[in-house]
């Protein structure tokens, strides 16, 4: 009865963060369970070749289920079974009590990242919450000392996602970058999302479509370049690191912990702007993990975190919404 009821409340489900906006997750109702599990098509094989972001997406999934499941008075619990084989990360039951948690399916709704400029950062009370957050899983939560050594490890990552052209061809492929898009309304990255204006969207669009010729020429230096400097936008990096031994199921459950610390983050009115190519280029990651002194395997998540200015565009779904039947 309970598995049933949930039905109706998996599009808003559908609002939880995935890495390039692909939700990747699939739920599939079975006697007695909902099984948890991905989609080949809506993964990240160039940006992500380890899988880690799609683990943690598919762990802020499950948080999400579960947060929307208690709010709407269900009881439902998951069952960790993570199966690569079978693209499973486990089982979402019935159970006699509700999930504990603080938060609610309006704050599901509402949390976005936020690309855009930050007054301030969080203070040391909410990085010491978000910390309380990944702790009771076996991990913490650090803010990263040195701001300038950041800024020059976000520059080289920058260019070393730039300079391969799979990862620039499926960023491309995932980019929504006009209205005219037919997937605009359904997943990916917007303009609007992205905080570019209508000349840097068509410059942006123009750059990638003549990346294959202009590849050897700089433009990968280029790109990177344009990007500019995120961390000029205010707010401090934090990064969300696991715990010893952190293996293919801990980062499942650490999304889990992606999404409260992120709920956190929302409740005390900041946002957060991940940074993931620190993490996914391997010169950087040894770098942070040295900084920090953790083994680089153990580094899940890095994101700017503070407080917006203004309010951030929404971001496109697949299910419910403008993007409904789409699936
Ligand atoms: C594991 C993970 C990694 C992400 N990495 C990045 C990133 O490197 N850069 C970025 O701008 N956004 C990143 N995001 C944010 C997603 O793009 C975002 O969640 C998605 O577009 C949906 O938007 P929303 O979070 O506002 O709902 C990441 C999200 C997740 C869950």
């Amino acid at each position: 009865m309970e598995l049933a009821a949930f039905r109706a409340l998996e599009p808003l489900c559908w609002r939880s963060p995935s890495a390039h906006n692909t939700q990747p997750w699939r739920l599939d109702h079975r006697p007695g369970a909902i099984r948890v599990g991905w989609e080949q098509a809506y993964t990240l094989p160039a940006a992500d070749p380890s899988g880690r972001d799609l683990r943690l997406s598919l762990g802020a999934f499950v948080e999400t289920c579960l947060i929307v499941a208690a709010d709407a008075g269900l009881g439902m619990r998951f069952v960790a079974d993570h199966c690569v084989a079978n693209r499973r990360v486990g089982w979402l039951r019935a159970s006699p009590h509700r999930y504990d948690t603080p938060f609610n399916a309006a704050q599901v709704l509402t949390r976005r990242t936020h690309r855009g400029r930050f007054s301030a950062g969080p203070d040391a009370e909410v990085v010491a919450a978000a910390d309380a957050v990944a702790r009771a899983s076996g991990g913490t939560v650090r803010a990263v000392p040195d701001a300038g050594l950041l800024a020059r490890l976000l520059r080289v990552a920058d260019r070393q996602t730039y300079a391969d052209p799979a990862v620039v061809g499926e960023l491309r492929s995932w980019l929504r970058l006009t209205p005219a898009h037919p997937h605009y309304h359904a997943d990916g990255l917007t303009d609007r999302c992205l905080g570019l204006s209508g000349r840097e969207a068509t410059a942006l669009r123009a750059a990638l479509a003549a990346y294959p010729a202009l590849r050897r020429l700089g433009l990968p230096r280029l790109l990177a370049a344009a990007s500019g400097n995120p961390l000029a936008l205010g707010g401090a990096a934090l990064v969300l690191v696991g715990p010893p031994g952190t293996d293919d199921a801990t980062e499942v459950e650490f999304g889990r912990v992606l999404a409260r610390t992120w709920l956190t983050l929302h409740a005390a009115g900041l946002a957060a702007h991940p940074l993931s190519q620190l993490v996914d280029a391997s010169d950087t990651r040894e770098a942070l993990g040295a900084l920090l002194g953790v083994a680089p395997r153990r580094l899940l998540h890095v994101a700017r975190v503070g407080r917006p200015v203004g309010p951030a565009a929404p971001s496109a779904r697949r299910v419910g919404g403008v993007g409904q039947g789409l699936r």
